[in-house]
């Protein structure tokens, strides 16, 4: 099946809210546990980046699991970032920002991070070099990579068995939503060829029938 490309921003407000409300707990803990798992450092204390934070869910996570870490969050989306900042307490300021900018063109504060993450924003790019290029701009030798996102399924029918059997309790606008990207994202062959291209040596693990996790450390 090819791709069909979904609105790269996430823009619409009513999409937005949705997205921001929907209980992520269980997949965003599940990227936590392994990003954690791998990092391998709870007392990290240096300065990480999320691309494509979205609403801030997974930043306030990582802000709070590494609490001796500085985190720059980043989306191009001000609807979205609007809710991450409304969230923000006065105790996670001093280390957490929420910075509004498109990938790969974005000027961030810093040259270069210790660790750079990303969780299901590469299947909203129409040219997915805009993400690995932004990784090889902020990365240094030693900086962690740790990406996830959706694997698209063979064909219509198994996109739409994805969705009755992974959201049939959620809102429309959400079950609508996750079948688009379903449809948008890439396949295991497919990012190999676009790390290949970006000339990023990094692993690819297909970790459910419908996620890859990519983990690297850069040379
Ligand atoms: C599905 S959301 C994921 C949000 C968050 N990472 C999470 O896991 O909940 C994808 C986000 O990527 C953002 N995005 C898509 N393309 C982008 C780009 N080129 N530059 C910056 N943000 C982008 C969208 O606006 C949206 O907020």
């Amino acid at each position: 099946m090819k791709r069909i490309l979904e609105p790269e921003l996430m823009l619409d407000e009513h999409q937005v809210m949705a997205y921001a409300q929907a209980d992520f707990e269980i997949p965003h803990q599940d990227f936590m546990r392994r990003l954690s798992t791998w990092v391998n450092e709870p007392n990290f204390s240096g300065t990480a980046l999320d691309l494509g934070c979205g609403p801030g869910d997974i930043s306030y996570r990582f802000a709070k699991t590494f609490p001796l870490c500085t985190l720059h969050a980043v989306d191009g989306s001000s609807p979205m970032l609007n809710i991450a900042q409304a969230a923000l307490s006065s105790d996670l300021a001093p280390r957490l920002r929420f910075i509004q900018g498109m990938l790969p063109t974005v000027i961030l504060p810093q040259s270069d991070y210790e660790i750079i993450f990303s969780n299901s924003v590469l299947h909203h790019l129409p040219d997915p070099q805009a993400l690995w290029q932004t990784v090889k701009n902020y990365a240094k030798s030693g900086t962690r990579i740790i990406i996830m996102d959706l694997l698209r399924p063979a064909n219509l029918a198994l996109a739409q068995k994805m969705v009755k059997d992974y959201t049939v309790n959620e809102p429309e606008v959400l079950q609508r939503d996750f079948y688009h990207s379903l449809l948008a994202a890439f396949s295991l062959e497919e990012i190999s060829t676009q790390l290949a291209k970006a000339d990023l040596q990094l692993q690819l693990e297909q970790i459910s029938d419908r996620h890859v996790f990519i983990t690297g450390v850069i040379r």
